[in-house]
């Protein structure tokens, strides 16, 4: 294959990350896919081998800077240079300030927000000196809009928002791009297996209790009924791959840049109101 790239990628073990993985590791490319705990290879070993691709699977927890320096240090020595760094892992944690501790808050910046700035921090100077090199950052919709329940989430997307923007510019100065990929919903792990919840989101003395019970049970429908394709977040991270100059923002659809676009456009108290009237009514 001509143009073959060498690509880190981190969240590898399900969702958006194994599945970019599969893809572009069909394509030829040179795919380093990464997950926290190896334990869980053996799904995207099986996909891989039934495309008959090939990836370099490798332990990776963004929260770990060391086990990020290893990864580089071995794909320096292998291929010398790294052409795109797809900062995927991610998790929310629902639940109402106050019923979030500090810590989870924290934990939630490291992974999503810190978690993005140690991969950046590793892989930038190798970008830098070959004056080349894609950042594409999986953010959310919830990185330009927030909602109730979701304000340590919407924290993170919005610090790796802004970070990026800026970052942006900087590293413009020398010939690498940053991408923010934007997807609303997708039927991933992301609300199953993997969801977080504020140690007191079920505790029945929270003055948020009645709200957060009834946020969630309106939350669990939609989710079961959502009916996008992840793999359309996997081709788009493939199109920001593959362009020539990347945009900054790329919202993965158009009924999710509707949904930024109303929140965006209904003044804040009417939206409130849609919020209390539609996600806390009794069900
Ligand atoms: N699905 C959606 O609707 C949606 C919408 C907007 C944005 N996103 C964003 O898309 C990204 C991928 O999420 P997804 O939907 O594909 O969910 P997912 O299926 O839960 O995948 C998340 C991945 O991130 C990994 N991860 C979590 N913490 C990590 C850490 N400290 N170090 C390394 N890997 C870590 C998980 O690994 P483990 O298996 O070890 O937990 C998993 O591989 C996230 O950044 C998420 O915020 C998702």
């Amino acid at each position: 294959m001509d143009n073959q790239k060498v690509i880190l990628i981190t969240g590898c073990s399900s969702g958006f990350g194994f599945l970019t993985a599969v893809r572009l590791a069909s394509q030829g490319h040179f795919v380093w896919a990464t997950m926290r705990d190896l334990s869980r290879k053996q799904a995207l070993e099986d996909e891989l081998a039934k495309r008959k691709a090939q990836a370099f699977i490798r332990e990776l927890d963004v929260t770990k800077p060391a086990t990020i320096k290893n990864i580089v240090e071995e794909i320096q020595k292998k291929h010398f240079h790294i052409d795109v760094l797809v900062n995927n892992a991610g998790y929310g944690i629902a639940g109402f300030f106050e019923d979030l501790s500090a810590e989870e808050i924290r934990a939630q910046m490291e992974t999503n927000f810190f978690g993005v700035q140690n991969a950046c921090r590793e892989v930038i100077p190798l970008m830098r000196r070959r004056g080349q090199g894609k950042i594409i950052n999986i953010s959310s919709i919830a990185g330009q809009v927030g909602s109730p329940c979701l304000g340590a989430y919407n924290a993170s997307k919005w610090a790796l928002e802004g970070f990026s923007e800026s970052l942006n510019f900087e590293l413009a100065l020398f010939g690498i791009s940053v991408s923010l990929v934007e997807p609303g919903s997708y039927p991933t792990r992301i609300f199953a297996e993997n969801a977080h919840y504020a140690g007191n989101f079920d505790n029945t003395q929270s003055p948020y209790y009645k709200f957060s019970q009834k946020l969630n049970h309106v939350a669990q429908k939609y989710t079961r009924n959502i009916n996008r394709d992840p793999e359309d977040v996997a081709r788009l991270i493939e199109k920001i791959v593959n362009k020539s100059h990347p945009g900054l923002r790329y919202v993965s659809d158009f009924s999710s840049w509707m949904r930024v676009m109303v929140q965006k456009i209904i003044p804040p108290r009417l939206f409130g109101y849609i919020f209390r009237r539609f996600a806390y009514a009794d069900k």
